[in-house]
């Protein structure tokens, strides 16, 4: 019975995942190196939790015991040793997280299941630097986390059979769909909707059509919330542009090689969303977007 959750990583998905275990009265310990980064995902999961309250979704009083349940780390060590469940959402480099896992390995109970939220690292390669190859799994929520609810479940070569249906059962327990998917490349989420990305780009690398058009045609035309150009600033192009690679070099198939337009637009350093422009340029406080001078002829 998983009562006890360690979240390593405060960021964007971390504090997510700690706000949705915490309002459904898990117990839960947020991990992070970095104190500033604990301090704004505990800012952030009381400013989403008051967005709840005005939209009526929950109560003060929720929100009240949901922060009582976040306890906040800085050392591994220190905020795994008693977790039943222990769902890594740090930065997605592979080093860090085999060295994560290592260390999550040696300090948390031996019972305890071992998750990663990589959005494209090998839950296989992740199992195999711990000594319970068959309690790691691949636990993807969607950004963001209090909203969406997709959890996509990715078994690892090894994981056991009830380690899965566990974390199925976790997943429905905060309201979530858990969709129970292989570890190969990219999942299922990401194999899928990065060669989507990939081929907008494509379009306009190509000059087949502008930024607004391409987006218009799968927004109306597909009934997409958002348009593939927009989506790929909002997840980050840096982070497109890796999980397209971990794709190319998985698969060995040259229908996922990153369009060179997109490593154009990384290598300058036009991250998206997170710095203020990509296929379109944000301002801070503003929800007004505009295609990007560049795309604009
Ligand atoms: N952002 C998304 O849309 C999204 C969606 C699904 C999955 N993911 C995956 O979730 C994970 C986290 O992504 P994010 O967007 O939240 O990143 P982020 O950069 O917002 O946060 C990562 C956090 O990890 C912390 N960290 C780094 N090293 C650490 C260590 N050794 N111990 C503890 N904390 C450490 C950093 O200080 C940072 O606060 C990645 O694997 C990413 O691929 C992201």
């Amino acid at each position: 019975m998983i009562k006890k959750i360690s979240v390593i990583g405060a960021g964007t998905m971390g504090n997510g995942i700690a706000h949705v275990f915490a309002q459904n009265n898990f117990e839960v310990n947020l991990i992070d190196v970095n104190s500033i980064q604990i301090e704004k995902a505990l800012q952030t999961i009381s400013k989403n939790f008051d967005r709840q309250i005005s939209k009526g979704s929950i109560s003060e009083e929720i929100k009240k015991q949901a922060l009582a349940n976040i306890s906040t780390f800085n050392v591994i060590k220190d905020g795994v040793q008693d977790a039943d469940l222990v769902i890594e959402a740090a930065t997605e480099n592979i080093d860090l997280k085999l060295k994560i896992f290592k260390e999550i390995d040696e300090a948390a109970p031996a019972s305890a299941i071992l998750a990663s939220n990589t959005s494209s690292i090998s839950i296989t390669k992740i199992a195999s630097v711990t000594k319970r190859s068959e309690k790691v799994i691949g636990m993807h929520f969607m950004n963001p986390v209090p909203v969406m609810k997709l959890v996509e479940i990715i078994n690892g070569f090894t994981t056991d059979a009830s380690v899965t249906q566990t974390i199925i059962d976790l997943s429905k327990q905060i309201n979530k769909v858990p969709c129970v998917v292989n570890d190969y490349p990219g999942f299922i989420a990401n194999k899928i909707l990065m060669p989507m990305i990939n081929e907008a780009i494509y379009s306009l690398y190509e000059g087949i059509a502008g930024v607004e058009e391409i987006d218009t045609i799968m927004k109306l035309g597909m009934a997409h919330p958002m348009g593939p150009l927009q989506l790929a600033d909002f997840i980050g192009l840096d982070v497109c542009l890796s999980i397209l690679n971990v794709l190319h070099e998985g698969f060995g198939n040259p229908k996922y090689a990153p369009c060179p337009l997109l490593v154009n637009i990384v290598t300058a350093g036009k991250l998206g969303v997170k710095t203020g422009e990509g296929f379109y340029t944000y301002t801070p406080g503003s929800k007004d977007i505009k295609v990007s001078e560049r795309f604009m002829h």
